[in-house]
């Protein structure tokens, strides 16, 4: 990359990737590995007790943003009036499914508003445990497709 100010032409609709750059660096200096499930082929790496939990989490901080069942906003790609962007699904018909697990952890945590989007952060506001129960809750949503097409993805970096 050379300068952000080759950015400009393309700055609404790389303004989605930018954001994410900026969390998935952070993601590498600013987390530890251990509570990074471990990935296995053709099983999914969380619990029902996980999926329970997780369910109860995000009725309690997500429901309102990203909706029933995870479905966000149909409309997902089309920026609002300032710029950002409206919640989008993270039920794996968007985007969610291309992160890993420990930048699904860093976008929760951080929220997207540091970064001009509207998403508040988490990180002292839930657990850890209570984070990865709430990725396992939206996870339960992926088909078998999107899930293993995701697990190929993420065990490529
Ligand atoms: C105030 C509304 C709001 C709340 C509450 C909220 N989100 Fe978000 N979320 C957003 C928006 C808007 C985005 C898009 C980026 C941005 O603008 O911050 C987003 C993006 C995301 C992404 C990235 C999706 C992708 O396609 O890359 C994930 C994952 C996510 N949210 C999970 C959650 C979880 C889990 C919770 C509850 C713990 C939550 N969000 C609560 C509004 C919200």
């Amino acid at each position: 990359m050379k300068s952000i100010g080759m950015l400009e032409p393309y700055s609404k609709k790389l303004k989605y990737c930018v954001v994410l750059i900026g969390v998935l660096l952070l993601a590498a200096c600013s987390r530890e590995e251990s509570a990074v499930p471990k990935l296995e082929k053709n099983k999914r790496w969380y619990s029902n007790k996980q999926v329970a939990i997780g369910e109860q989490v995000y009725e309690a901080n997500c429901l309102g943003c990203h909706f029933e069942r995870a479905t966000g906003t149909s409309n997902w790609k089309k920026t609002l009036e300032d710029g950002s962007y409206p919640p989008p699904p993270l039920n794996g018909s968007a985007h969610a499914w291309h992160h890993s697990v420990e930048v699904l952890l860093t976008v929760i945590q951080l929220g997207g508003k540091s970064f001009g989007g509207k998403m508040p952060p988490f990180k002292d506001v839930l657990s850890e445990e209570e984070q990865l129960a709430v990725i396992a809750y939206f996870q339960s949503f992926w088909s078998e497709d999107v899930y293993s097409r995701w697990l190929e993805i993420t065990q490529q970096n």
